[in-house]
């Protein structure tokens, strides 16, 4: 409820009442008598009173208000005072404690408690970053933060990445199902025979790749391979010319990616290997060495598990640039742009940077509680979604320790300081590691460069985004919000040049 609740008396005058609830904001004035409700005025009967062609300033507020209203108490549940505004076409009752009005519950409360709101009205109260709002229906995936737990259509993610290959999840999520033997063979071998890069972008690839980082390049470059291959709006195409798009388009991203590293080491690209599987040829080319089957399939792991994930910052992007008909490169392009934020894709190599600047276990604790005293984010911690263990990061710490040597024990020893740490400082708030604190291990472990972590992120995440476009494109809808104008009032008169 609101309280203290406006008030005003019933001999009042609706100039009055009215300047009362102009003065506070709210939509009634409670009309009491000795503290005592005895009616209730609202803007709908400012508005009967204004339509009879009243007299503000002489009309008396007892000629017009609701008398005797009914009333709640303040221990009601808000069910009840749903039902008796709603019955009676209230929008305001008036809360009353003995027999004294104490406040006022609106319609507009309740909405805010149920978090509904009318389909035209602007809402106000949208947290800050939308954070639990549902924009969207999706049959590809979702996060439940309390629990821990995520999953692809319908199976656990942590489960497809113990157990499937990276083409497979790639499968279930582009046609909806799980390949059966066949299906996966012949998935496989497409992609294969899709990841030699179209010979324009190849042509222009070593200049690009000698002015920026590998994510930077891969931006220009689907922008690029969009406009090469004759890429048109998705508002345009069906969906199976647009599956076909994607398919080539996740299965030359790790190519471009290994090769602008490459480039920019002054090294010469490494054709594709056609007998290696998609993780396993991504290590390949990047560092012109077939990997050892424990690396390659670590990294599989982790690109499985970085598949998708709800509707982060990248992936909403996606959509939101899909709905406007654009093509798959637009809304490819505008996604790497949000992943390349460190809030959101660029923390492992961070987290790798700060376990470099810790450097021993016991200096864990001084570091961690410096930086929160100076105000810091520890990286690889926290999580908008999870609040408790990040289910990705428990599969890649056991892929670590399989993995093994100096940098896993060093990590973990980190984690539990930081962990019980930031449990001291940041008492409530439920700070866990991430995905990207042990990605960060892992990718360093299979011999990844560090400024390629982030990159080798959307190497698979790629084939999310590509789904949500996808889906987005299948049953569009413009994504259009609004937003609350909290500058000067306007019309301000605009000053003569001078
Ligand atoms: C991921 C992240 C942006 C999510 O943050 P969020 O949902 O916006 O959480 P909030 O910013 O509301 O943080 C809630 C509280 O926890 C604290 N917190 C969150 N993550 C923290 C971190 N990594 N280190 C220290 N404090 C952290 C915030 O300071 C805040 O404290 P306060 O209540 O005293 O202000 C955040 O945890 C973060 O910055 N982590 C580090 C970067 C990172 O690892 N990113 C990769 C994500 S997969």
């Amino acid at each position: 409820m609101t309280s203290p609740a406006v008030t005003c008396a019933a001999g009042d005058s609706l100039a009055v009442a009215a300047q009362a609830m102009q003065g506070a904001e709210t939509g009634s004035v409670v009309v009491t008598d000795d503290g005592k409700v005895v009616g209730i005025l609202t803007e709908r009967d400012l508005l009967r009173a204004a339509a009879a062609a009243g007299e503000p300033g002489l009309e008396i507020v007892r000629l017009w208000m609701t008398a005797w209203p009914d009333v709640l108490g303040p221990d009601e549940r808000v069910d009840a005072a749903w039902a008796s505004l709603t019955s009676h076409h209230y929008r305001h009752l008036p809360v009353v404690e003995g027999d004294r009005c104490i406040g006022v519950v609106s319609l507009r409360d309740l909405m805010g408690v149920a978090r509904i709101r009318p389909a035209a009205e602007t809402s106000g109260d949208v947290p800050a970053g939308l954070e639990g709002v549902v924009v969207a229906e999706t049959t590809i995936g979702d996060v439940r933060g309390q629990q821990g737990f995520y999953h692809y259509r319908q199976y656990s993610a942590v489960e497809l990445a113990e157990t499937r290959s990276l083409e497979d999840v790639w499968s279930l999520l582009f046609r909806g199902e799980l390949p059966d033997a066949d299906a996966a063979a012949s998935f496989a071998a497409e992609v294969r025979r899709r990841r030699a890069m179209p010979a324009g972008l190849s042509t222009l690839l070593p200049a690009l790749a000698r002015r920026g980082a590998p994510l930077d390049v891969l931006r220009t470059a689907v922008s690029l391979l969009g406009a090469e291959l004759g890429w048109r709006p998705t508002h345009d195409i069906g969906a199976d010319e647009l599956a076909d798009e994607a398919v080539g388009l996740c299965a030359v991203v790790p190519t471009i990616l290994a090769a602008a590293y490459r480039l920019r080491q002054g090294e010469e690209p490494v054709e594709p290997h056609p007998d290696l599987g998609a993780a396993a040829n991504y290590l390949y080319m990047l560092t012109g060495e077939e990997p050892s089957a424990p690396h390659a399939r670590a990294i599989e792991q982790y690109m499985i598990l970085t598949i998708d994930h709800g509707f982060n910052a990248s992936t909403f992007t996606a959509r939101v640039v899909t709905s406007t008909g654009a093509d798959l490169a637009a809304a490819i392009v505008a996604a790497i742009g949000a992943l390349s934020g460190p809030l959101h894709g660029g923390a492992p190599s961070r987290a790798l940077d700060m376990l470099d600047a810790i450097g021993t276990p016991e200096r864990a604790d001084a570091y961690v509680r410096r930086a929160l005293d100076n105000g810091e984010r520890i990286m690889g911690f926290g999580h908008r979604v999870y609040k408790t263990d990040d289910p990705r990061s428990l599969l890649l710490r056991g892929v670590a320790e399989e993995l093994g040597g100096p940098l896993v024990a060093f990590s973990q020893s980190v984690e539990r300081t930081t962990v019980d740490v930031l449990a001291e400082l940041k008492p409530g708030r439920h700070l866990y590691t991430n995905v990207e604190f042990y990605a960060g291990v892992v990718m360093h472990t299979c011999g990844i460069p560090r400024e390629m972590f982030t990159p080798t992120f959307a190497a698979g995440r790629v084939i999310g985004w590509s789904t949500h476009v996808m889906e987005q494109a299948s049953h569009n809808r413009l994504i259009r919000p609004a937003a609350r104008y909290v500058g000067p009032p306007p019309p301000q008169p605009v000053s003569p040049a001078a």
